[in-house]
């Protein structure tokens, strides 16, 4: 076993090298970008600054260490995450950086060690950057990973395509991407189904069973998901899959409150409680709340002005005012998390699964111990979930991933799909870009 993070120097190293400046088109005429095919130059999402993503042209991945693999990326989502990099943690990129942690596709080259992997297998990508092999990974916190825990920033597992505080590394929003530890990283998946059966074992599947799993719902017991994007819509299916009594579904946007009592999830409309969501709640939860409450929202919670205010004057700052302030003092937007300790019952459990990021996060420490409340928390432990998710993935699909994808679009839509995620327009709930 490696000493727990000799390995990141090696990996990360390799990591970097694909956000070079671009070298000139290799075409015979020299201007025009080549038709994509591995080797050349390739398309991929790139962060340019607040709200700005573009589709650029940059130089393919390459093999860098023994055990990369190549993917060539066929499907790649996008996450209520990448809208935290698109509006808030502008300051920890760099213009250049790849964005896109949720990609599946086909094995396009692999080092000369991997032999878990070949040319043509059909994988999922974890959007932790996990060895497999460290203490962390043995016990199944692969978003703990000690070979590639980026220290120098103080935080957890790198990820693919999530600022500099996760390693920078390149994403898969892209044609291709470079994935290291090719005999432990990559999830292989069978042929025949569409990619839509397996894409959201890269994110949206462990990240939700994690949540479920977190919140402890004793059996037949309730739950309250706050949230209906995509991980809170997915926990709440989870929730009803694995026998939960009663799931309390909440957001502000007409079609995940629909889409999500289309699956048994009795829906509360926060625009329409802004001043009784808890005490309807405990209404429905025989007076006393619910047993478990699944905070999907996270940092950029809505119905928060104070924090709204404090992130967006932060968020305007130039960079190098704004890290510094960021680390020392930034505040999350906390609304959902105070209604999640407002209404869970006593003695129940919070599963926070939204991100939060602030350093400096107030938080009603008197009523957490007085309610005695169970709070759990962190990035998913993706591979720690595949064997629960993988016998899911049939054709009778009990969590419905067949149909979750609300949009499927070229890359090159990239910056649109963005723009309607965020404004949560055109019924985009979760967008798969095809390459
Ligand atoms: N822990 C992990 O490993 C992990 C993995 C993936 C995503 N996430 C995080 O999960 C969160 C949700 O991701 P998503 O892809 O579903 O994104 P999303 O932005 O589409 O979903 C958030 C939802 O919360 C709703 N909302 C906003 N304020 C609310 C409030 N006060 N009360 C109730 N609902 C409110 C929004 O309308 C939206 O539907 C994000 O913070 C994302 O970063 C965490
Ligand atoms: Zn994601
Ligand atoms: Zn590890």
């Amino acid at each position: 076993m490696p000493e727990p993070g000799s390995g990141i120097t090696s990996v990360m190293a390799g990591l970097y090298p694909q956000r070079c400046p671009a070298t000139p088109p290799r075409t015979a005429g020299g201007c025009e970008p080549p038709p994509a095919g591995y080797g050349l130059r390739m398309q991929a999402v790139v962060w340019h600054g607040r709200r700005d993503v573009r589709v650029d042209s940059v130089p393919d991945p390459r093999i860098e260490e023994p055990t990369d693999v190549i993917v060539r990326v066929t499907s790649s989502g996008i996450c209520g995450s990448d809208l935290h990099l698109y509006e808030l943690l502008g300051p920890f990129l760099r213009e250049g950086d790849i964005l896109g942690h949720e990609p599946m596709g086909t094995v396009e080259e692999v080092g000369a060690e991997v032999t878990a992997v070949a040319p043509g297998d059909r994988v999922v990508v974890p959007f932790n950057v996990s060895c497999g092999t460290c203490f962390m990974c043995r016990q199944g916190l692969h978003s703990q990973c000690e070979t590639t825990q980026v220290r120098e920033q103080g935080s957890g597992a790198a990820l693919f395509g999530y600022t500099r505080l996760y390693g920078q590394v390149p994403g898969g929003q892209a044609q291709y991407l470079r994935v290291p530890f090719g005999n432990t990283l990559p999830i292989k998946v069978p042929d025949g189904p569409p990619d839509d059966r397996f894409v959201y074992l890269s994110d949206v599947l462990p990240t939700a069973w994690q949540a479920v799993r977190y919140a402890d719902i004793p059996p037949g017991g309730s739950l309250v998901v706050l949230g209906l994007g995509p991980i809170g819509e997915m926990s709440a299916r989870v929730a009803l899959h694995q026998g939960a009594g009663q799931v309390i579904g909440v957001d502000l946007v007409p079609e995940r409150l629909a889409r999500a009592a289309g699956r048994g999830v009795h829906v509360l409309d926060l625009r329409e409680h802004r001043h009784d969501l808890a005490d309807t709640v405990r209404e429905l939860t025989g007076g006393r709340g619910p047993d478990s409450v699944i905070d999907a929202v996270g940092m950029e919670s809505h119905g928060a002005p104070v924090g709204k205010l404090a992130q967006q004057s932060v968020s305007l700052l130039p960079d190098s005012v704004a890290e510094p302030l960021m680390r020392r003092v930034g505040v999350d937007r906390l609304h959902a998390l105070y209604l999640a300790i407002d209404i869970v019952r006593r003695g129940g459990t919070i599963s926070l699964v939204g991100v939060y990021g602030g350093m400096t996060d107030p938080l009603p420490m008197l009523k957490l111990f007085d309610k005695q409340i169970q709070l759990r928390m962190g990035q998913a432990n993706v591979h720690r979930w595949v064997p629960d998710l993988l016998p899911l993935l049939t054709d009778e699909d009990p969590l419905g991933v067949d149909g979750f994808a609300s949009h499927h679009l070229p890359l090159r839509e990239a910056p649109r799909a963005y723009d309607m995620f965020q404004h949560k327009r055109d019924g985009a709930v979760k967008i798969l870009l095809q390459p």
